[in-house]
């Protein structure tokens, strides 16, 4: 079984993201499992907690769950024309402490909404930027951008769009391409 973690860019209990999310997860073949992974309970990054060994509870939590995935799939919205910091500062946890970070050669993939036209580009590429130095391979082609991301979805939080589903069956295919060649 593949284990694919989906991080979260946003904690809103009505949140478009987590909605997306929860549309693209059934999009994955038979033999992978992904699964989202909380990230809202993590405290701010402080380097203390790992240089004094008295790191929150959670941290150790989220670490160890990180570990054993496979590959992970980042769903965010954009936050002044950046990554939000819950999802930077999980990043910041599991990269440390120096040495064990639980990024590293995981594969990677995102996607950016936005209710907005702008589909969260802003931090789609700033998200790029960490993954790189954390040595995540990240899926190039397609990018996915969802703009009025509030239109695509019915009451019940589903793609109604069928367009989009598509586009985003093509995304998780690819995405599951690149982690097989990962994986060989
Ligand atoms: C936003 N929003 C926003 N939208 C955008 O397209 N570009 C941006 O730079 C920002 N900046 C921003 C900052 C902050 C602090 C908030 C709270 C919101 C609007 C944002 O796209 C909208 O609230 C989304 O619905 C957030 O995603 P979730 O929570 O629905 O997943």
């Amino acid at each position: 079984m593949t284990k694919v973690a989906i991080l979260i860019g946003s904690l809103r209990k009505e949140s478009f993201s987590k909605k997306l999310a929860a549309n693209v997860a059934p999009l994955f073949p038979e033999g992978y499992n992904p699964e989202i992974v909380e990230i809202g309970n993590l405290a701010l990054y402080n380097q203390d907690y790992d240089d004094e060994n008295n790191a929150p509870s959670e941290y150790a939590t989220f670490r160890k769950k990180m570990k054993e995935m496979d590959a992970v799939l980042f769903v965010t919205p954009e936050y002044n024309r950046s990554v939000p910091a819950v999802l930077k500062n999980a990043l910041d946890v599991g990269s440390r402490p120096y040495g064990e970070s639980v990024w590293d050669r995981k594969p990677a993939a995102i996607i950016s909404q936005s209710p907005g036209k702008l589909s969260g580009f802003g931090a789609n590429h700033h998200l790029r930027q960490p993954l790189v130095f954390l040595n995540m391979p990240t899926l190039q082609q397609p990018e996915a951008y969802i703009g009025n991301v509030a239109d695509l979805l019915d009451e019940g939080g589903k793609i109604k769009d069928e367009g989009t589903v598509k586009f985003l069956q093509s995304f998780v295919d690819a995405f599951v391409d690149m982690i097989k060649r990962h994986q060989a």
